[in-house]
């Protein structure tokens, strides 16, 4: 390069320079401080510290943190503890020899595997649906179930404790939000009637969830599609942490159900993988299709992941004891919880909240607990109301014996 245009170039690069160095100075003075306000303004009780575990044997989970022991795993989501599992390891291997680790383009471009269509069908087949498609994340099929059944003329019915990603999936959509008392279908009710009187030709859509994973609480869902079936709304309904473990051999509670538009699913969970899947009608199936940007500009699920899932559905439908069993485990631990004195945990399912309300008190309580080799989390504001921090307990399927006796006498409550 000429001394011509090197020193060109370095009248460029300083120049440049000096216009970054303004405009940084100039975007710290207006982006950066009301970030530092608001993480000042974070009390320590709220505050959230991250922590790497790895599997330590059954049911088992350590710390990387040096010095950690094992703790008995009664935080997680992987209720089947399906997740290290032969079968789906296998799976998983046998895909990542043969298909890669990512699928490298949207499932509209490049990324369709074979895995991915066939998990599509054993899925709808299982559920009943005509059609499903996947997503890489729970997160992102709710966005786009959210945006299939709603724009910005529909008013939207949301159960008040709904989860996070459904309300930016509202948010995304345009439409008109109001929340209904948690679980309370006259209230619902109330506001069907209403919306339906100012504005009889409005679209409505009605969200909930089939197991609310901070309360354990499930909705009359028979009662509730009803409901929406009368006043003409559609039904979205999250089944999470229904799914493997609630409802016909763990077919989750809108299985059968007539009025539920459309199911929202994710192998985060009892399918011990990752990804997810919204299953629905054909007209649904096809418009999240041809419209769906959260399904169409994202890179398809990875296929070991979708192999993984695949697996996970055969174990589940091979091995329906695994949820009725867990499901009985729930049963006892309730009634043994509040025989120690505590509120019985509602619903029926796997999650079993200790309400304690303090957020400072909740954290003591998962220490104490990790003292004595357990480990449960304490959820606290923002993901749940001001005043109801809770420990969340979460049983699977593969607990050792004496794992309820340990618990009990960690909470000083034999
Ligand atoms: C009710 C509910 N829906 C959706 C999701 C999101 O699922 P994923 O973890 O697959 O993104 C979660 C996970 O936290 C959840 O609890």
């Amino acid at each position: 390069m000429g001394t011509r245009s090197a020193g060109r170039l370095n009248a460029h690069h300083s120049a440049a320079a000096g216009l970054i160095q303004a405009h940084a100075t100039g975007s710290e003075l207006s982006w950066r401080a009301p970030l530092e306000a608001a993480l000042e303004q974070l009390p320590a009780d709220r505050r959230r510290q991250p922590r790497s575990w790895q599997p330590a044997g059954t049911a088992g989970l350590q710390c990387t943190t040096p010095g950690s022991g094992p703790l008995l795993d009664l935080a997680s989501n992987d209720y089947l503890g399906l997740a290290s599992h032969p079968a789906l390891l296998e799976a998983a291997g046998q895909a990542l020899q043969h298909e890669g680790v990512g699928a490298g383009a949207s499932r509209l471009v490049s990324g369709g595997r074979g895995v991915h269509e066939r998990l599509e069908e054993a899925l709808a087949n299982w559920l009943g649906r005509d059609r499903v498609l996947l997503f890489p994340s729970g997160f992102q099929a709710n966005l786009a179930a959210v945006q299939a059944l709603a724009d910005r003329h529909t008013l939207v019915l949301a159960d008040r404790l709904i989860h996070h990603s459904l309300l930016v999936g509202i948010r995304a959509s345009g439409a008109r939000l109001q929340r209904f008392a948690h679980n309370q279908l006259s209230d619902l009710e109330h506001r069907l009637q209403r919306a339906r009187a100012e504005q009889p030709q409005r679209r409505l859509l009605v969200i909930s969830e089939s197991l609310f994973s901070m309360e354990g609480t499930s909705p009359e869902l028979v009662e509730l599609s009803a409901l929406c079936e009368r006043y003409g709304a559609a039904l979205l309904l999250d089944e999470a942490h229904a799914l493997g473990v609630l409802g016909p051999c763990g077919r989750g509670l809108g299985y059968g159900v007539d009025g539920v538009s459309l199911i929202s699913g994710t192998f985060g969970k009892a399918f011990g993988s990752g990804g997810a899947f919204l299953a629905g009608d054909a007209l649904v199936g096809e418009w999240l299709l041809q419209h769906s940007g959260p399904y169409r500009y994202t890179t398809a699920l990875a296929p070991p992941l979708a192999a993984a899932a695949l697996a996970a559905l055969k174990q589940i439908q091979q091995h329906p004891e695994r949820a009725s069993q867990l499901l009985e485990r729930a049963g006892r631990w309730r009634d043994r919880l509040e025989a120690a004195g505590w509120p019985r945990p509602p619903g029926c399912g796997p999650i079993l909240p200790l309400l304690v309300g303090d957020n400072s008190r909740a954290l003591a309580l998962q220490q104490q607990l990790e003292q004595a080799g357990l480990l449960s989390v304490a959820i606290r504001p923002p993901t749940v109301p001001a005043g109801t921090a809770r420990l969340r307990l979460v049983l699977r399927h593969d607990l050792p014996a004496g794992s309820l006796e340990l618990l009990l006498r960690a909470l000083g409550t034999p």
